[in-house]
């Protein structure tokens, strides 16, 4: 899969549906000349060398350089900016060799080693391609090889230049606290265009990831090259354009207020930057990162578990037996894991005090958290509980007795956010608190799951007791201190599964998602809201990791009314879960809650291990599909979830082409239904599936007449199925099934 020609001195990774080359040219140039289809690596000689366009400019290649130091005449963002003892501010990095490494799992590994000609510094270009899959991770080490500090004013992960294109559209995702995840698109000019993080971690308002195409690239075809970043703190993302045409893509942790000092002999490992080319849409580009992330980042292998939070229904008003009451309807309806959210703890009944005084609070739970963790395990379920160990109440015993161990400035006010401050957790005694109190929680009860929330960007960042020469690093030192907690909690307890959250949907990336199992996208539990920031979530990552809850029919966000149906379908695209105050719903709803929360059992595999496809063929504004395909016991299943937002001038509904399944195939498909949710449910071209009939709340899954249409996967796919869905926030479920001869 890597090679280096020796003659031509090309580098070479070849993945089964991608090319990508470099080489070094006469001028000792690491020259990037080729990413797209497969090519053979010697065709790609003639592109090697350099050009001038003026006596005025810099050679064209150094804008097409595989790892751009700052030197010379080089003007695009760099990759890799330093400052010498003797104030000198420039690099010299010349080719010093390479090796080829391969692992017993077939990874294979490229390390290119540059060398500055007069100072002892090494960058170390490190490209990593798996069996299987269209990416690269590529990263970079830099060395100091010498006796004298240097300081790093920005080392970047890798630089990705594009092919030449007629016109370079990026797409990207924003969004803030309950809009996570939105899409936008637009053609990139000559500048820059800059996507990043400041906050301290992964944000909302915009999340390492990117894509460009040549404008015409749809969900199903086309070229796409894109790109996802694994760090957790400040990143950055900077698409350039030249006046010479060409596109560069940098990224790694961001170098605004950002500095590290590299002593004699240390290394500093810059993350994870994973890069792909797709030639079958944004559709392959998903498809492609979702089986990444399960095979290679995500921890866990498992099923995720449908579970219960309690938080939209009691918020701070916890105690044990509401939530044993609430326990007790959650195991009715069919959760495995109960979730307890803030509010246990020190004196944390709003959000102005407690937080950091990781004790039970007694007057809540008077015989302790057991009670309810024994009760919710009687009940058949595993128990989750919240924290958020990186920040701190004022109003709280932890302030009181180390006040220094936030993030200041002692000369100014410290600034706060939803009444909080936030820890310096590379400060030993702070980082040694945090794995106490956590081990000491998860190694007393049997707690299964835990919610980490983070609920306040990183403002005035002094670090106390730490060199002033020294104090940029807070921004590295703060992520790298997380992910060594995180790691060490799951070496210490490997039965218990992390949820990472961030006031919503704000800490989800490929760095966090290497510790945690799941992840929160979004604090906005609105069903039709939720298919967007859902929608947004999938172009990156995958549906296992999106935890969606269901909750009141009259949605706190908006007061937008929608079925239980609705709210549920939404949800089990994704991590099923419930949010809502489940003592409040009657008799009836819990029955249709129990039907569906088997139904989302029944098709969980699919879901969460499948391949997912955005079917966006039908580009009608008013109807969102997405499908699911994968290996059942019993051939290839399907499942498809359709949503009616708004009928309007009694406008039909075209037919729905469905994707990823065998032409030559026969599937029989129909409706999925519940009792309760009969009335609208969905039609197969005019065949109505019989509602189901449920005995008792609680059940094995819905028995279901089910009528059934059959159709050939040709059919499917080129000819579609009607949709029949009616008014306002109507949707459907069907199930797909390969038809196997007797
Ligand atoms: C954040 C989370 C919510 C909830 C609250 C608790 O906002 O996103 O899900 O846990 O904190 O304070």
């Amino acid at each position: 899969m890597i090679q280096f020609d020796t003659d031509r001195r090309l580098f070479s990774i070849s993945t089964a549906g991608s090319s990508y080359v470099f080489g070094l040219n006469e001028k000792g140039v690491l020259q990037h000349l080729y990413w797209g289809d497969p090519v053979a690596a010697a065709d790609c000689a003639p592109l090697l060398g350099s050009r001038l366009h003026s006596s005025f400019d810099a050679a064209l290649d150094r804008d097409a350089e595989e790892f751009a130091y700052w030197g010379g005449l080089s003007y695009m963002e760099p990759t890799l900016k330093v400052r010498w003892h003797d104030g000198v501010r420039d690099l010299r990095m010349a080719y010093a060799g390479h090796r080829i490494e391969r692992a017993d799992d077939g990874k294979e590994t490229l390390t290119v080693v540059l060398r500055d000609e007069a100072y002892p510094l090494e960058a170390h270009l490190i490209y990593g391609v798996r069996p299987g899959h269209d990416l690269i991770e590529r990263h970079a080490l830099i060395v100091n090889t010498g006796d004298r500090d240097v300081v790093l004013e920005s080392a970047q992960s890798a630089a990705w230049s594009l092919p030449e294109l007629r016109d370079y559209r990026l797409t990207h995702v924003t969004g803030k606290w309950a809009g996570e995840f939105q899409l936008r698109s637009a053609s990139l000019t000559e500048g820059k265009k800059v996507l990043e993080s400041r906050r301290g971690f992964t944000d909302g308002h915009a999340n390492p990831w990117f894509a460009i195409d040549e404008g015409t690239a749809t969900e199903e075809s086309g070229k796409v090259w894109f790109g996802a970043l694994g760090w957790s703190g400040n990143w950055k993302i900077v698409a350039e354009k030249t006046a010479f045409g060409r596109v560069r893509v940098t990224g790694g942790i961001n170098d605004f207020d950002s500095e590290w000092t590299l002593g004699p002999g240390e290394r500093f490992e810059t993350p994870s930057f994973v890069g792909g080319y797709a030639a079958g849409g944004f559709g392959a580009m998903s498809r492609g990162l979702h089986r990444y992330q399960y095979e290679h980042v995500s921890p866990g292998r498992d099923l995720r578990k449908v579970l219960y939070n309690s938080w939209e229904a009691t918020y701070f008003d916890v105690n044990a037996k509401d939530q044993i009451a609430l326990a007790e309807r959650a195991a009715m309806v069919g959760a495995e894991l109960f979730v307890i959210d803030d509010g246990w703890f020190g004196q944390r009944s709003h959000d102005r005090a407690g937080l950091g005084d990781w004790t039970v609070n007694a007057e809540k739970f008077p015989n302790g958290l057991d009670e309810l963790i024994g009760k919710v395990r009687d009940l058949g379920m595993a128990f989750g509980i919240w924290v958020e160990p990186e920040a701190v109440n004022p109003d709280s015993d932890l302030y009181r007795s180390h006040p220094d161990w936030v993030y200041h400035f002692p000369t100014r006010a410290r600034t706060e956010l939803r009444n909080q401050l936030v820890l310096d957790i590379s400060n030993p005694g702070v980082k040694g608190y945090i794995v106490d109190f956590m081990s000491k929680l998860l190694g007393e009860h049997d707690i299964a799951f835990v919610k980490w929330d983070m609920n306040r960007t990183i403002t005035e960042p002094g670090m106390q007791d730490h060199p002033l020469n020294r104090q940029k690093e807070l921004w590295i030192r703060h992520v790298r201190s997380l992910y060594e907690i995180w790691a060490e909690l799951r070496r210490r307890f490997p039965g218990v599964a992390f949820e990472t959250c961030a006031g919503g949907g704000s800490r989800i990336d490929l760095g966090m998602l290497r510790y945690a199992d799941q992840a929160w996208p979004s604090d906005n539990t609105d069903a039709f809201d939720r298919l967007s920031i859902q929608e947004g979530f999938s172009y990156v990552y995958a549906p296992k990791l999106m935890t969606c809850w269901v909750t009141e029919a009259v949605s706190g966000m908006n007061k937008r009314v929608t079925s239980l149906k609705y709210r549920f379908h939404s949800a089990m695209t994704g991590t099923l879960g419930i949010g809502a105050n489940l003592n409040e719903w009657s008799e009836e709803q819990l029955r249709e809650a129990a039907a569906l929360v088997a139904q989302y059992k029944e098709i969980r595999p699919l879901v969460q291990g499948g391949r997912q496809y955005r079917l966006r063929a039908l580009e009608h504004k008013s109807v969102d599909a997405v499908q699911y395909v994968g290996a059942g016991d019993m051939g290839e299943e399907s499942v498809l979830f359709a949503f009616l937002h708004a009928q309007k001038l009694g406008d039909g509904l075209p037919r729905l082409r469905l994707q990823g399944l065998d032409p030559d195939k026969r599937y029989e498909i129909y409706g999925m239904e519940v009792d309760g949710a009969k009335d609208d449910g969905p039609e197969v071209d005019g065949v109505k599936g019989d509602g189901a009939e449920i005995d008792g709340v609680k059940g094995d899954g819905p028995e279901v007449e089910r009528a059934k249409d059959v159709r050939s996967g040709r059919a499917l796919m080129r000819i579609g199925v009607e949709l029949p869905l009616r008014g306002d926030f109507d949707s459907l479920l069907y199930r797909i099934r390969e038809l196997r001869q007797p």
